[in-house]
């Protein structure tokens, strides 16, 4: 029996890859590479010296999708593959709902076909839109304010109408803060394509000299030094999680959803200053203006995760720091 990992050349599945191995579990990975490479396939065979099936297919294609499931015994699946950059979801959304939606709905009838009930999901705090308060539990109100959210709601709705639909069904929709870091081997991590949207591989190029210098998005927000704050979690941490969400869906059927962060909120001046400590490098930012969209504070509530799933985050800051960093330099040497 095989957990399928759909997106597992990227970023977060990559490591959840890595994490199901060191837990004997057998995997097999559907990732057409629109947004990462081979390497990273090979590298997570170099770190668990493992051996599993990977195909280079698109989860918008039933016909392939099928093939992977009539050649495999696949008991679970966690559906990663997705495209996630907000900006460039506002300018072309047909692009995001095509391909977010599509994969989605496509391997929910492929896996209903082939009697395979269980699935996690990566959703995002993006559902909660602009929050009220924090922290942000799981019963907030949800909305979106990109196209790129709209996709992960949308979705979070389909999966809980299908539970519903069919009672053998199990889904933990996971919603991941903001995660960072890389694994201990710096042979997989995040590079994002072009000039980096997110904080972390923004300050790691800076770092590199790549770039000159870092534009801070603001410094009048209501938060302790005006920058914003946001829940950074270890990208190894969250993908434990993953395994835990998949112990809670064997044991339960229906819908589910779990906030995936560390409870602490960080601003982007904290986030700066440790890397800077951490690694001993400087971050030379300047203030620019408030980037549109953005809000204030966003940090998660597990109470709900840690009480379930039996997971909470353990390595802090200067982890997530050194391992974002020694990944970075190791890609740029190469
Ligand atoms: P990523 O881009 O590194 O990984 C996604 C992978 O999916 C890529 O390897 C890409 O090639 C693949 N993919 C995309 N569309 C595909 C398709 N139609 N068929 C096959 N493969 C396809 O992103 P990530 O950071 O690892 O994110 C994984 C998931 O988690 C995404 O669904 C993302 O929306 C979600 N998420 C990410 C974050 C974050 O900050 N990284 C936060 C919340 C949620
Ligand atoms: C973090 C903080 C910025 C870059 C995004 C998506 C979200 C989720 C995670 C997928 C903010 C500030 C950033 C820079 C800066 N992804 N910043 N200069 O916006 O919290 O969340 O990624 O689901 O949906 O919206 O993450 O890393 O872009 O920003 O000052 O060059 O850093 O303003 O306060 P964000 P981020």
């Amino acid at each position: 029996m095989s957990i399928l990992i759909t997106g597992g050349a990227g970023f977060i599945g990559s490591h959840t890859a890595v994490e199901l191995i060191n837990c004997s579990e057998k995997i097999v990975i559907v990732d057409n590479l629109t947004n990462s490479n081979m390497q990273t396939i090979d590298n997570i065979k170099r770190i668990t010296g493992a051996e599993f099936p990977f195909y280079e297919y698109d989860c918008c294609c039933k016909k392939d999708m099928t093939k992977i499931f009539k050649q495999n015994d696949i008991e679970s699946v966690i559906h990663f593959a997705g495209l996630k950059a907000v900006g460039e979801s506002v300018e072309q959304p047909l692009k995001y709902y095509e391909n977010n939606l599509q994969s989605t709905l496509l391997l929910c009838e492929v896996m209903e076909e082939n009697d395979c009930n269980r699935l996690v999901f990566s959703s995002s705090a993006t559902v909660y839109g602009s929050p009220k308060t924090v922290p942000i539990k799981e019963n907030f109100p949800l909305s979106a304010t990109n196209p790129y959210g709209s996709t992960k709601l949308m979705i979070e709705r389909i999966l809980s109408d299908i539970c519903i639909s069919n009672p053998r069904f199990s889904v933990a929709a996971l919603r991941y803060f903001n995660p960072i870091g890389a694994h201990k081997s710096a042979i997989i991590g995040e590079l994002p394509n072009g000039i980096p949207n997110n904080l972390m591989p923004y300050i790691t190029q800076v770092a590199a000299g790549k770039l000159k210098c870092l534009n801070v998005f603001g410094n009048d927000y209501d938060t302790h030094d005006g920058t914003g704050v946001r829940d950074y979690i270890h990208v190894v941490d969250l993908a434990k999680g993953h395994i835990k969400a998949l112990d809670y869906a064997k044991n339960h059927s229906g819908y589910e959803t779990f906030n995936l962060g560390t409870g602490t909120g960080y601003s982007v001046l904290d986030i700066v200053h440790a890397f800077e400590k951490t690694n001993k490098v400087k971050i030379p930012y300047k203030i620019v203006d408030r980037r549109p969209g953005d809000i204030a504070i966003c940090y998660a509530d597990i109470t709900k995760s840690k009480k379930i799933l039996s997971w909470q985050a353990e390595l802090g800051l200067e982890d997530m720091c050194k391992s974002s960093w020694e990944f970075t330099k190791k890609a740029f040497n190469n």
